[in-house]
């Protein structure tokens, strides 16, 4: 690494190719006005890695495969992996008082299975899906004789190492009720940390997966997509869409965050509510 190259400035025809990579790869459309925060992200890259050009650290990013750590540094100047456990409360409520209280109570009368699939797409270091184990837990009272399985897929696979070590700093557990903390995490490794028990980490799986690409698996019950379309063109938005519905089984919910911007593409859904959506009869999976 050096602190002493000498970096040009970046061009806007360069800055532009960059973004079209960015846009191709993963969907989030970078607008002119970031034109500053952009070519900052990328001197930082260009610092960190000791190349001195723009163009040559465009080719070498050309080149990388999605799980190249490189990409995935470059990928982090670019993207928010803000979570925390718990996010949107109004929504843990809905799933815990509603959805899980009536596919119990219908598994319970013998007219469902008692399989529980569900997909966090775009979970980042995990916290979505460990929020979805913990009302599991707390919910399905007899959850050993259910086939649980959650999926969590992110694009960065720095994230998906996160989430796969399944622990938790005070901030990403600061909403988490202090029942649920003590039932289903212990200190981890140092003081400041909350690891998941084996509960939960039975449960839920983690895959490095670009919702740009269809996604290779059975139909799920419920898919949680949040915070992840906010900075995709309504090209891409209409492409991750496509992909999802094709894995959601009939009568499955997909929850959104209110902000996804995804309303109207979501015409052949019920709409419950500003984030509920609800597959229609016609749909199969
Ligand atoms: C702000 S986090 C959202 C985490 C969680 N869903 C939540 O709402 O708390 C956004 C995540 O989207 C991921 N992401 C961005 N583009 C993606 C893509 N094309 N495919 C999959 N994940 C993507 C980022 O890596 C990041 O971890």
């Amino acid at each position: 690494m050096s602190t002493a190259l000498s970096i040009q400035e970046v061009t806007d025809a360069q800055l532009a190719r960059y973004a079209k990579l960015i846009y191709e790869r993963t969907g989030i459309h970078v607008s002119p006005q970031k034109k500053t925060l952009l070519s900052n992200r990328l001197r930082r890259r260009l610092r960190a890695t000791g190349i001195d050009s723009y163009e040559i650290y465009f080719k070498h990013l050309q080149g990388l495969a999605p799980n190249d750590a490189e990409w995935d540094a470059f990928l982090q100047e670019i993207t928010t992996h803000e979570t925390y456990l718990f996010r949107d409360m109004a929504q843990w409520d809905w799933f815990r008082d509603v959805f899980l209280k009536d596919i119990a109570s219908v598994a319970r009368a013998g007219k469902r299975p008692k399989t529980l699939r569900i997909w966090s797409a775009a979970c980042s270091t995990g916290d979505e899906p460990h929020t979805i184990a913990c009302c599991i837990a707390d919910r399905i009272t007899d959850a050993s004789r259910w086939q649980i399985e959650i999926l969590g897929t992110d694009i960065g696979t720095g994230a998906v190492a996160h989430a796969r070590m399944a622990e938790f700093g005070q901030r990403a557990m600061h909403l988490v009720p202090d029942g649920y903390r003590r039932r289903f995490f212990s200190k981890a490794r140092d003081e400041t940390l909350w690891s998941a028990k084996e509960q939960l980490r039975s449960w839920t799986r983690f895959e490095l997966h670009n919702l740009l690409e269809p996604l290779n698996e059975q139909p799920f019950d419920l898919v949680f997509l949040k915070n992840v379309l906010i900075y995709f063109d309504s090209q891409s938005k209409q492409r991750v869409i496509d992909n999802i519905r094709r894995v959601l089984a009939p009568k499955a919910y997909l929850v959104t965050s209110a902000a996804e911007g995804v309303a109207n593409l979501l015409k052949d859904m019920e709409h419950l509510s500003g984030w509920l959506h609800r597959t229609g009869k016609s749909q199969s999976a």
